[in-house]
């Protein structure tokens, strides 16, 4: 059987979130290139990659929470739209590092009952098997709710990350954000704040303490809750830095990397 492995660029990463609509293309351009460089070492592994938001959706859905209390139709597919432009610049990326990436959009596989996200992942699996990498991203989604009217909810990346690791048994999910992994509290908040390096599943609530973010889907500490939904014995899960030169390439490859890793 391959192994798979699940790779989520966060959207603090690729983009510039204090700056709408915004790619931060440098850092976007030398993740692909990490990802291509893993690839091309290590022929036949399978990745399935994921990304964020970022100041694509985020705002975006805040806008329209403020505004009208929920998703509206309107703010479905005005995000859905802006979604889609990110996706195809990271598609653009990748493509241009020789990577054979094809965009699996994620409302197109999943709904949501009553916000219960349900999922085919039949295109991912149709994917790997093809050789192809799928990539799939934080979106928005239809719920039908009981009461029969059509809602709209957010599944983050993170969330994503907790399912697909789920339904393809991967044993190391790759978690790529804006700090350099996990620390006792959020870093750009806290200057006494230190990086943890190894953290078990159960030490999670007692040794870090999550600052209130005003992300749509929660920041570091919903990360790591979607996480701890998923963790089995045996798996790995990594939280590391998107700025720092190989880090991710260095953790695909099991080296040496900046980054937390909790062991479930
Ligand atoms: N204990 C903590 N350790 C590390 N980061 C923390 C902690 N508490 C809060 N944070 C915040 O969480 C942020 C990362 O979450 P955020 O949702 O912004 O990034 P992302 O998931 O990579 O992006 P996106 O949601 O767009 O995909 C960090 O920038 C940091 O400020
Ligand atoms: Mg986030």
């Amino acid at each position: 059987m391959t192994l798979i492995k699940v790779v989520k660029l966060g959207g603090s990463v690729i983009t510039c979130k204090d700056s709408p609509f915004t790619v931060n293309v440098p850092v976007l351009y030398d993740l692909a290139h990490q990802i291509s460089k893993y690839l091309r070492d290590n022929l036949g592994a399978s990745l399935v990659l994921i990304h964020g938001g970022g100041s694509y959706g985020h705002a975006l859905v805040r806008e329209c929470l403020s505004m009208y209390g929920r998703i509206t139709r309107e703010c479905f597919v005005r995000t859905a739209h802006y979604m889609m432009m990110l996706n195809n610049i990271v598609l653009e990326v990748m493509l241009a590092n020789g990577i054979e990436a094809v965009s699996i959009p994620t409302r197109s596989i999943c709904y949501a009952v009553d916000s219960t996200v349900i999922c085919n992942v039949d295109q991912i699996r149709r994917c790997i098997s093809a050789g192809i990498l799928p990539v799939v991203f934080g979106d928005v989604v239809i719920d039908i709710s009981s009461a029969g009217e059509a809602k709209y909810i957010v599944v983050s990346g993170d969330k994503l990350a907790q399912m697909i690791a789920r339904e393809f048994h991967v044993n190391e999910v790759i978690l790529v954000t804006d700090v350099d992994g996990i620390f006792t509290s959020d870093p750009k908040r806290d200057k006494s704040a230190k990086l943890i390096k190894e953290l078990k599943a159960a030490e999670v609530r007692g040794r870090v303490k999550f600052m209130e973010v005003t992300d749509v889907t929660g920041g570091m500490g919903s990360k790591v809750v979607e996480m701890l939904e998923y963790c089995t014995e045996g798996t790995r899960i990594l939280v590391i830095g998107g700025f720092i030169k190989d880090n991710l390439y260095n953790a695909l490859s099991m080296k040496e990397f900046i980054g937390t890793t909790i062991w479930c």
